[in-house]
């Protein structure tokens, strides 16, 4: 694997990989790999002749007084994680090579990033949606692929392609959880084995809400109250939001839609989580 550091030697990379006739598939991530990100990869292997894997703790799409700077990070261990994969190559820039300076353009998807998450952490969607430009005129990928874990995030990134005509294909991936249920994350590192130990409580909850759709029920406010309670029974957790949205734009509708998504954010002391689910038979979008 070969691990490369400029913008540069990234861009001679797929060139060369291109003119081979490979597809580039490409995973962009903040790193602290773990099995979620490695279903990216593997998506992307089974799908791509050459795979480029980033990491990149953007920035850009912290708040102030978010965790960019405690941030986990272990480049070694990820490394040889990718390496075990037998990943092409590993974009690993510094923060100057992607932001030398005078960094003045904002990508800005409009509507969809003002709900859920975008509400709680405002600017964080411009962060995000200015990076993944950056890297897909970087790495010009043929495919690129995200989890569904983090479901608003790839509603976002899908409209701007599709509004900027970005000629790329994006990919979503099922949530890797842990067998007992919570969706994997570089951040359940911090919750304390009290936390950890009620996390599940998430994906209960949700599981409890679409077997009740599957049962017909119909009522928003009812399923949204039902995992509220659930959620609430847990002592020490605060609900940032419990919310059915629609599928794809994330509009708040009357009566529900099928499918629609079911997506929270919740604190555990202060850690913040975030988890969803689709309400309908299909389960990825
Ligand atoms: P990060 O949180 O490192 O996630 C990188 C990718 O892994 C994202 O597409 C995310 O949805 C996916 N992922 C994380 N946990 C997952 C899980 N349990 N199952 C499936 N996929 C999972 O998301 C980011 O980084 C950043 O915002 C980024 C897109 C890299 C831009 O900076």
């Amino acid at each position: 694997m070969l691990v490369i550091e400029t913008i540069q030697e990234m861009r001679d990379f797929v060139k060369r990989e291109k003119a081979r006739g490979k597809t580039v598939g490409f995973v962009p991530t903040m790193g602290y790999l773990h099995q979620g990100h490695i279903s990216l990869v593997r998506k992307a292997q089974e799908e791509c002749g050459a795979v480029v894997v980033s990491i990149f703790v953007n920035p850009l799409q912290f708040g102030p007084k978010e965790d960019f700077g405690q941030y986990p990070k272990d480049f070694g261990r990820d490394s040889a994680m990718l390496g075990d994969c037998a990943v092409d190559a590993l974009f690993h820039p510094t923060g100057k090579e992607m932001y030398p300076g005078h960094h003045r353009t904002i990508v800005d998807v409009t509507g969809i990033t003002g709900c859920l998450c975008g509400t709680s952490r405002p600017g964080h969607f411009q962060g995000v949606a200015t990076v993944v430009t950056k890297f897909f005129n970087i790495v010009q990928p043929d495919r690129a692929y995200f989890g569904q874990k983090d479901a608003q995030q790839v509603l976002v990134i899908r409209k701007m392609v599709r509004d900027l005509d970005m000629p790329l294909k994006i990919v979503t991936v099922p949530t890797a959880r842990e067998p007992d249920g919570l969706a994997m994350s570089s951040r359940n590192v911090y919750l304390t084995p009290l936390q950890r130990e009620n996390a599940p409580v998430l994906y209960k909850s949700l599981l409890v809400a679409a077997k009740a759709v599957s049962n017909g029920e119909r009522d928003v406010n009812k399923l949204v109250g039902m995992v509220r309670q659930i959620i609430n029974s847990v002592e020490g957790v605060v609900i940032d939001y419990v919310e059915i949205r629609s599928l794809p734009d994330l509009e708040e509708k009357d009566g529900l839609e099928i499918p629609s998504l079911m997506a929270l954010a919740v604190k555990f002391g202060k850690t913040r989580l975030i988890d969803n689910i689709v309400l309908g038979e299909k389960q990825c979008f």
